[in-house]
This record gives structure tokens, C-alpha cells and sequence, in this order.
């Protein structure tokens, strides 16, 4: 949420920083700004909206020239998004960029207000800004390790002082920066995509050090000024990872690349036929033992987590809660030592998960993280962690990450089911088989894309949708729903098939279409029954199904058909035809697909 860039090098700044924030977008795109060094002077150029807004505005106006600066692109917290409330904030001493949000703004406002300041924007950002301001003596590490002791919460900070005007200063509290260290250029990020066309190599900031960044050196120190020796890190994302490849949206190259992502996350998982999650320190004695488990997560990964519990109830026989993050952490969960936490989170600095996270772990639980971005708060933070990889996801709406996350599931509950001595070795073999040609019949689902547009043209009009199915097509539809609403902005719900009669069933009429998913061969008959029921009240109706499934004209208006695999694993596959038509369905509506209103990917606030 909220993403920095800083560079500082001999190329154009204000280019490096606008091209960086670019890769950045998906964290926030209310508003963005810049601060760069121009003959010594701190010069900032902000504005509301996205960052195409911001360059057109340099385009009439100018852009700052310098090779020194730093830049934000903003989620709105406190204070909607307008050019006063953008970042950076500060004035011609000191500026900054902020990610995250500062708890006790409101004391240091009234502080600093009792000591004649006047503030302009409604940001807890700004507050930092003057408090550093106001503790600046000339020594921006005494000055900024005294605002680390005064002020709480989350940040990650980009600083620039006039004194220093060839150096960019940093520091983190839970939200991530990481530094870039190239040839005779240096950068600061909230992650390694802006830094990936110039450099690999970098530096994960930790907790309340200290980055002082220029162009040919970097150093790190604690508050108390001691140098901190730091491993350089290399980013192993392809450059080209966070372009759009020739696709019209981020989201439909991301919905295209899920069968190479989802075989270089199982492949080094499955040795000699069998799962095989030694790597991630997951071993058949820790499985052996584990009592109960728990799924915990938000959004797309907690739709995963769903998937899980069904898979892994019904094979391991072991007891799992899915529970949402946010919840979870309040509700004083019963969760003891031999319990088994998993968090799941694409990008591993999802505030509640981490808050989870870090329940868990004081109550004794032993913790897996199934995160996607290499060294990220949650991954580091769990016992165990099992990294899923799909490469940068940049699309808000979560597609291969989603997929990825299954896959991982499915090979926790196979080895888990055989350390439990539920299913045999042979039945364990079989099932990691069927897995490992998922990537194969996914390629043949991607060719369904114009019987999904087709069914997003029908869909493109209604206001509201109702998403159905039992058991893990329920689970599925969860996902299918949230992919349509975040995106084409048309309300939409999921439900349990078999509850629809016992209150929203009234809902439907000939102007809500039903999109029902039945792949499970055990609850085929219910669900079409459902189905049936829907369709006799007028709804227009989309069955996702599988492969010599009958279903007859008074069932469906329109069938999507899945290549047929154990029901199992069918939801791997279903869930492209979903994702796909909510893709089409917004598209069609012209709505801003990679970019969805209000919303942002990496939620470090709660
Ligand atoms: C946000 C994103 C979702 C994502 C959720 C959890 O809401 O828009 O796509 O599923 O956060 O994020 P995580 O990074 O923890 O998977």
C-alpha cells in the first residue's frame, strides 16, 4: 500500500522515479508526487490521480532536472486524494515519502501545532515531515533515530534534507523498503520491481535501521549511529516479469502465465513421484505430529485457504478453520502448542496476516507462511515458509498467485494425508501425477477465452450476480465472485447451492444471471437441482462443469466445459473460466481492470 521509489545516480531523476513508481502502481493510484534535488534546492511536483496525471503535469509545467530524489505513489488513509494531500510531504528543509501510517499523528499534530507549526493536508504523513523538521539540529541520523523513539506505527520512509543534497536517507517499522545497489547508482523501493531494469542486488531494510544512500556508497547504521554489515540480496524476477508482454492488462498476461508458474512451484516440490516439502523445513515428523490446523489469511489467499481445508479435511483427515486475518486476530482463538498455523499472503506484508502471524507464534502454534514475494515481513517472520512462484503479481485482482497458492495446498494436504497414514504411498503418487498435469490441461482451458468473453458480453449489463456451488465449488465461486465485483464494480455474491432457499433465493429474477460451478461428480444431482430452482425464477444461468457432464437446455443458457480430472483438483481448473470472465466482463464495461477503484494489492495497513 503506498509505494516509494529514491534514486540517486547520473541518469535523469524525475525519469528514473516516475518509470519506478510505474512499476509500483498496483500499491496505491489515488495520487503521486516527486522531490528531486535541482541546484540544491528541494523541488516537489505532485498530484491527484494516477501517475499518467502527475506526467502530464511535468509535461506543461516542467519537471524538477536533478539526479537526487525521491517519489510516492498513494493509497489515501487519512485525507482524500487531492494535490495538497499527495506525498512527498515536508517543506524546503526536509521532505519525505511515506508507506504506512503513524498512530500517534494526532499527539504530534497537536505537539508540533503548540510549537507555531501550521499544517496544509489532512496526512499523519505530514506530521513526520514537521516532527523532523522540528528535531533537525544539522544531524539527519540523531534527528531521525529521535523521531524513530516519538513516533508509533507503520512506515517506511524516504527522506530527503537540503544540507545533504546528493543523499537519499531511509528507515522502516513493519512496512517494507528495500535498498538497490547499482553501478554508481543506488536506489531505495517497497519492492525489487522499479530496480529490476538496472539492477539485482540489494539490500532488505530491517526494522528501524537506518539507510544513508548516495551514488557511489551505501551505509547502514542502528539509531545509535553503528554500522550494520548487510547481506546483498539478489532478486531472482525476470525484467521482464512486470512489463505487460504484449497484453492489453497485466491481468490477462498474469491469467495466461498460470501453467509455467504453477509447474516451477510444484517441480522442485515432487521427488520421485511423491511430495516432497523437506526443503521448506516441513518435515514428515512435523506433520506426523500436527494437531490441528489453521488456515489464516485475507482476500484471494483466504479463497485458497478454503480450497485447502476441503482438500485436506478430506484427505488427511485432520481438522482445519479458514478464518480472515482481521477477524482471526480479535477473536481470541483457541490456538495452542501443536497447532499448525498457515498463513497465506501473495505478498507477505499483509497487515492483519502478519498480525495473525505474530498470534500465532506467542501462542506457541508452529507458523508456515505460503507467501509469494522472496523476503518479505511474513516469510521471514514464520517458522517455516514455503514460497510460492509466480513472479511479480501486478494486476490488483490476484489470478496466478491464486493458483500457485492451490498448488501448494494440494501438496501440503497429499504429504500430510500420507504422514497420516490416511491414503497409501501409491494413492499419494497418484494424486502428486494428476498435480503435476495440471499446467497441461490449464494450457487447453486458456483456449476456452472466447466462450468466456461471450458470457461476459451477457453478463456486462446486469447489476447484480449470484455465484453457486457445493462443497470446493463453493469454495471456488468464493474467489469467482470476488474476482467479478472487485473489477467490473457489479455486485455480486457467492453462496453455499444448498442455502440459496433459506433467504436469498428471493433475490433472483430474470435480471440477476447465476453463474453455478459443478465439477463434483458426488454432488452433481444437488447442485443441478439448485440450478433448476434459479432457472425456474427467470435467472439466466451459467454452468461451469466438466467433461461428459450432461446437462440439458433447461439446466443451462450457457456451459463452460472442463477438461474432466479427479474432481479433486477440478477447482485448478475452474478457476480460469471465472477469471476470465471477469476480465472480459469488466473490460467490456471499459472499467480499469489492473486498477480497480479504491482499491490496492499489499495492504500494510489494517
Ligand atoms: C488485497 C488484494 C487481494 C489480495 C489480498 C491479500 O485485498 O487486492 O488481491 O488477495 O489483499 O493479499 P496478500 O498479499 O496477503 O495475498
Amino acid at each position: 500500500m503506498c509505494g516509494i521509489v529514491g534514486y540517486v545516480g547520473d541518469k535523469d531523476c524525475a525519469d528514473v522515479l516516475v518509470d519506478g513508481l510505474k512499476k509500483l502502481e498496483y500499491r496505491g493510484y489515488d495520487s503521486a508526487g516527486i522531490a528531486v534535488f535541482q541546484n540544491g534546492e528541494i523541488e516537489v511536483e505532485k498530484s491527484k490521480g494516477k501517475l499518467a496525471d502527475l506526467e502530464n503535469k511535468m509535461k506543461n509545467e516542467g519537471k524538477p532536472s536533478g539526479h537526487c530524489g525521491i517519489g510516492h505513489t498513494r493509497w489515501a488513509t487519512h485525507g482524500e486524494p487531492s494535490d495538497i494531500n499527495s506525498h512527498p510531504h515536508g517543506n524546503k528543509r526536509v521532505s519525505i515519502v511515506h508507506n504506512g501510517i503513524i498512530e500517534n499523528y494526532k499527539q504530534i499534530k497537536d505537539f508540533l501545532t503548540g510549537k507555531g507549526y501550521v499544517f496544509e493536508s489532512e496526512t499523519d504523513t505530514e506530521t513526520v515531515a514537521k516532527l523532523l523538521d522540528y528535531l533537525y539540529d544539522g544531524n539527519p541520523i540523531e534527528t531521525l533515530s529521535k523521531m524513530i523513539d516519538k513516533v508509533r506505527g507503520s512506515y517506511a520512509l524516504g527522506i530527503l534534507f537540503k544540507d545533504y543534497p546528493d543523499t537519499i536517507f531511509a528507515v522502516r517499522k513493519e512496512s517494507p523498503l528495500i535498498v538497490g545497489l547499482g553501478e554508481n547508482e543506488n536506489f531505495i523501493a517497497s519492492d525489487v520491481t522499479p530496480i529490476l531494469k538496472y539492477t539485482r542486488k540489494y539490500y532488505l531494510l530491517e526494522q528501524d535501521e537506518i539507510a544513508i544512500i548516495k551514488k557511489d556508497s551505501v551505509k547502514i547504521v542502528t539509531p545509535e549511529n553503528e554500522e550494520i554489515t548487510k547481506e546483498v540480496l539478489t532478486a531472482d524476477w525476470d525484467v521482464d516479469a512486470a512489463e505487460k508482454g504484449g497484453y492489453a492488462h497485466f491481468m490477462l498476461k498474469e491469467i495466461n502465465e498460470q501453467p509455467s508458474k504453477i509447474k516451477t512451484t510444484i517441480s522442485p516440490r515432487i521427488q520421485d513421484g511423491m511430495p516432497y516439502l523437506e526443503e521448506s523445513g516441513i518435515t514428515m515428523e512435523m506433520l506426523k505430529n500436527s494437531k490441528r490446523i489453521f488456515i489464516v489469511a485475507c482476500g484471494t489467499a483466504m479463497h485458497a485457504g478454503m480450497v485447502g481445508k476441503y482438500v485436506i479435511e478430506s484427505l488427511a483427515r485432520v481438522e482445519v478453520t479458514v478464518d480472515i486475518a482481521s477477524e482471526f486476530r480479535y477473536r481470541n482463538p483457541l490456538i495452542e502448542k501443536g497447532d499448525l498455523v498457515i498463513l497465506i499472503s501473495q505478498s507477505g506484508e499483509t497487515a492483519d496476516t502478519y498480525a495473525a502471524l505474530k498470534l500465532a507464534k506467542e501462542r506457541g502454534a508452529t507458523t508456515v507462511s505460503v507467501v509469494n514475494v522472496k523476503g518479505s515481513t511474513i516469510a521471514r517472520e514464520a517458522d517455516k515458509v514455503i514460497y510460492t512462484h509466480a513472479g511479480p503479481e501486478i494486476s490488483v485482482a490476484s489470478t496466478k498467485a491464486y493458483s500457485v497458492q492451490l498448488s501448494i495446498m494440494y501438496l501440503f494436504a497429499f504429504e500430510l494425508a500420507y504422514a497420516k497414514e490416511k491414503i497409501s504411498k501409491e494413492r499419494c503418487m497418484e494424486l502428486t501425477k494428476q498435480l503435476m498435469e495440471v499446467p497441461d490441461k490449464l494450457a487447453e482451458v486458456l483456449e476456452l477465452k472466447e466462450r468466456c468473453q461471450f458470457i461476459a458480453s451477457r453478463l456486462v449489463n446486469a447489476e447484480s450476480l449470484l455465484y453457486i456451488g457445493r462443497g470446493l465449488d463453493y469454495a471456488l465461486s468464493m474467489e469467482g465472485s470476488l474476482k467479478l465485483k472487485e473489477i467490473s464494480y457489479i455486485h455480486s455474491e457467492s453462496y453455499a447451492a444448498g442455502e440459496l432457499k433459506h433467504g436469498t433465493i428471493s433475490l433472483v429474477t430474470e435480471d440477476m444471471p447465476v453463474i453455478a460451478v459443478a465439477t463434483q461428480s458426488n454432488l452433481l444431482e444437488k447442485t443441478i437441482s439448485n440450478v433448476k430452482e434459479v432457472k425456474a425464477r427467470g435467472a439466466k444461468v451459467t454452468v461451469i462443469c466438466k467433461e461428459g457432464t450432461e446437462i440439458g437446455k433447461d439446466v443451462a443458457n450457457h456451459l463452460v466445459t472442463l477438461p474432466a480430472m479427479e474432481d479433486m483438483l477440478m477447482p485448478m481448473l475452474a478457476a480460469v473460466p471465472m477469471q476470465y470472465i471477469a476480465y472480459y466482463t469488466a473490460a467490456l464495461k471499459g472499467c480499469d481492470v489492473d486498477q480497480p477503484r479504491n482499491l490496492a494489492k499489499s495492504v500494510t495497513v489494517e
